[in-house]
Order: C-alpha cells, then structure tokens, then sequence
C-alpha cells in the first residue's frame, strides 16, 4: 500500500461532515475534474440547459482552437454538484430527485450532445449515459472514501473517454404473445429506415420466431459454439437482411436462433460462471451498431437471463387487456431485472416503461387497465418499491398523466410473418406505428 496521500484523497480529507454543495465545489471539484482528464479551459460552470435552468458544471474536452468554456458548444459531459447535507445514497428522496434532475438536464435542448451525467456530493457519485433519449445507470451509486475514491474516478474516467458505440435493448417479458418478437423485427425495420446501423438477435431457442419471420436459415451451430467456446466468435454467425428500395437498400443484421439450441439450451448455459457469456461476446458489435436488439423467450430462464444481463435497457411489451402480462412486467421491474443488476453491478440493466401491444383498447378497457396497474403500484408501494415511472413515465402530481404508449392491433403486422418482410417495410400505418414507438423511446 502506497503511504502518498494523492491530492484527490488530501480534497476529500479537507471536506468537514455535512459541508454544503459550494464548500464541496470549492474544496473538491477542481481536483475531480482534473482526475477526470478536464483542464480548466474545458469546464463551464452554471451551463444552461436550455430549459430555463442551468446544470453545475458542462464539460468537453478542446477540439482544435474549439475551447468550451470560450464557445460553450457541444457539451459532453454534465455534473451536478451536491452538499455532504444532501443524502444521495441510494434510494432516498433526495436521491432521487437528484437522478430525476440530471435526466432532465441531459435531455434539454442545449445539451443533445452530453453523453454522460454525473451526480455527486463528494460522500456518494454515479455516473449516468445518455443514448439518444435513454439514460441509464452506467456504475452503481458508489459511497466514496479514502481508499476507493482514486480507483473510482478512475474507471468513470475510462469510461467516459472510451464510449461504446451501442444501446443494447432486451425484449422481455415472462408472458407468452405479448409481441417481442414483432417487436424485435419492426423495431430494428424502423430503426435501419431511420439510418441507424442494428443487429437484432433471436434468443429465443425454442420457437426461433424472429428466424423465422425474416425467413434467415437457422444458424448451423456457430452460434451456439460462440456460446460455448471461448474462441469462437458471434461475427461469423451474422445474417444481412436486405431490403430493396428504388434506389439502395435497406439493411439490418441479424443472429439467427441456432440449429442447437432446441435440444442443448439450458443444460450448457446454466452455471452461474457463464451469466456474462452473451455480453462478452457482444463486445465487438457494442463498437460497430448503433442499436442491438435481442428477442427473448417468454419465461425466465437461461437465455431471458442471458439476454438481459446483456442488456443496458429492458424493452417490456405488455397487453392492456392481459393482467399476467402487466403483472409479469412489474415482476420484472422489481425482481428480475434487480437481480442480475446485483450480478453485474454497473448499474444496468434497467427497464424502459412499458407499453401496450396488438390490442385495440376501447375508453372502457383502457380504464380498467388503469384500475388494474393502480393496484400493482399499490401493492409494490407496501414492498417499498416505486413502479410509477415504469408504468406511467409522464405523471406528475399536477399533470396526473396516465399515458401509455400504445402499438395497435393491426392485421398486417400480423400477417407480415408470411411475407418474409417487416411490416414497417410494406404497410404505410405500421411504418408510423413503429416510427412512434422508437421516437417515444430511443430517439433524442
Ligand atoms: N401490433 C400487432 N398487431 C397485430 N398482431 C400482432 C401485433 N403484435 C403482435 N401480433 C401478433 O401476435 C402474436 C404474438 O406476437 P409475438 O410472437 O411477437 O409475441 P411474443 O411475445 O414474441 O410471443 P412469445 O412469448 O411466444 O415469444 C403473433 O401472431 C403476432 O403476429
Ligand atoms: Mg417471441
């Protein structure tokens, strides 16, 4: 152990017990973003969002003669800066009122560029990403001390300077029919019209629907090798789905359910040991894609634990009309997705709210809908969890907002299977259902 005390260690030693948000700034903030990799020239303190408030401190690393803190352009980094009086330890009011305030922040007008967000208080930090509209979690809200601190700045730090390219999106949901797999395929469609490069995967080893919609052969084993075998790789597995327009074409990927999946599945993945194994071998695609997308089967074994695990986010389809499917969903939220958060403990996964598939919903269904997820946030509310803005993202105590994003029934979506071709590809009504789903979601 090294007896140096490094100045990061010396600044947070300075700060008395509940110091407030300006000592903390005085005392500590130069020498974190110093830590950090930011010169002087390259943070601006009292940034406007744009919204009308202003973020502590934006950050951005100089390009050429393009100093921010003479051009305060392309903010890449936010902080919001709290006193030792204010307790950012996870879960609590302040907590998050503080996440709900840099997510706000990182979605404002003046600040489409910033990628990361931080909130910090110098007794606790997490660092969060932003992914065209998402923000999510990118460590865990870490308490900070003499012996880690270093350590920690240090790997946001990397983290920051070394960006993955990708959002990874798990479909899930523990309930048969809801639509991942329609999901999946109109989703990645609509994401590749829109310009963005996707790899959709079919994780659902039984039904290997996803495969079979696109009308891709089944993969011959290379898959699950990839899987199984540390040395062989998920590129050589990749289908290109193309599309022919006037001019060009369109084109996603896609891996293929495997040959071998049927029969081997859950007797070979199950150790515990190999949970990361689908996200370790991703790492190549989370530089080249924009969006990966993965199907899931509908029940919460092996490859849903695979999928999300690999997952940044946790798309949830869920049926208006079907209480399993909404009460499957806030299983999730409480349960699943926590537990392999707990296993991978960089603060991800987390669930995106739900939304509504493949009915038409009537003012009186949607009402008992309502009624029927009133009781669910009921009941985790005696659990000590909060489901609202997983089920209701836009209410607030004054808007009292219930909406719920909503993909109708529509028979060509249905029937889209049999043409080999997504319906968003053929059918102008699907293409905007769609168009909406991934502006809702993912597109800042
Ligand atoms: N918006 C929609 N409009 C009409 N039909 C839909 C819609 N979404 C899904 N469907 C149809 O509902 C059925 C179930 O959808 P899908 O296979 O996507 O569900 P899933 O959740 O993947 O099912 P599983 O749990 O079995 O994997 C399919 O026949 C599909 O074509
Ligand atoms: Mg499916």
């Amino acid at each position: 152990m090294s007896m140096t005390t490094t100045s990061l260690q010396s600044a947070l030693n300075s700060l008395p017990n509940g110091a407030p948000e300006n000592v903390v700034r005085k005392c500590f903030a130069p020498q974190f973003l110093e830590a950090l990799g930011f010169q002087t020239q390259e943070v601006y303190p009292e940034y406007s969002t744009g919204n009308g408030e202003s973020v502590d401190e934006a950050a951005r690393k100089t390009v050429g003669d393009d100093i921010f803190l003479y051009t305060k352009s392309n903010p890449y980094l936010l902080i919001e800066w709290k006193g030792r009086n204010i307790n950012l330890s996870n879960n609590s009011a302040q907590y998050q009122n503080a996440v709900r305030q840099i997510k706000r922040y990182l979605l404002a007008p003046d600040c489409k560029t910033a990628q990361w967000g931080i909130i910090v208080n110098s007794c606790h930090i997490q660092l969060f990403r932003k992914h065209g509209k998402v923000v999510y979690p990118a460590t865990q809200c870490i308490p900070l001390n003499n012996e880690n601190i270093d350590e920690t700045v240090a790997s946001i730090r990397k983290k920051i300077e070394t960006p993955t390219k990708a959002l990874t999106v798990a479909l899930y949901n523990n309930k048969g029919g809801v639509g991942k797999t329609t999901t999946t395929v109109n989703l990645a469609a609509i994401l590749a019209f829109l310009g963005k490069k996707v790899l959709a995967i079919d994780f659902d080893p039984n039904q290997q629907d996803l495969t079979s919609a696109l009308g891709i052969p089944l993969s011959d084993g290379i898959v699950y090798k990839a899987l199984t075998e540390r040395d062989t790789e998920l590129q050589s597995a990749i289908h290109h789905y193309k599309f022919p327009l006037k001019r060009g074409e369109l084109r996603f990927d896609i891996i293929p359910a495997d040959r071998n999946f049927a029969t081997a599945g859950d007797i070979i993945f199950d150790p515990f040991s190999r949970r990361n194994i689908l996200h370790r071998k991703l790492e190549f695609a989370r530089q080249e894609y924009d969006y990966i997308l993965i199907d899931s089967p509908p029940n919460w074994r092996t490859f849903s634990k695979l999928a999300v695990f690999a997952a940044d986010v946790v798309l949830i389809p869920t049926k208006h009309n079907n209480l399993f499917s909404l009460e499957n969903a806030a299983t999730a939220i409480k349960k699943f997705i926590p537990e392999i958060q707990a296993e991978k403990a960089d603060g991800s996964p987390v669930a995106l709210p739900v939304f509504f598939n493949g009915e038409k919903i009537t003012q009186p269904q949607l009402a008992t809908a309502q009624k029927e997820i009133h009781s669910i946030l009921q009941t985790s509310k005696g659990e000590g969890f909060n489901l609202v803005p997983y089920f209701f993202p836009k209410y607030t105590p004054a808007t009292k907002d219930l909406h719920i994003l909503q993909v109708p029934s529509y028979a060509i979506i249905a029937g889209a299977a049999f043409s080999r071709t997504p319906a968003v590809y053929r059918d102008r009504s699907a293409h905007e259902y769609y168009k909406n789903l991934a502006k809702e979601y993912f597109l800042q």
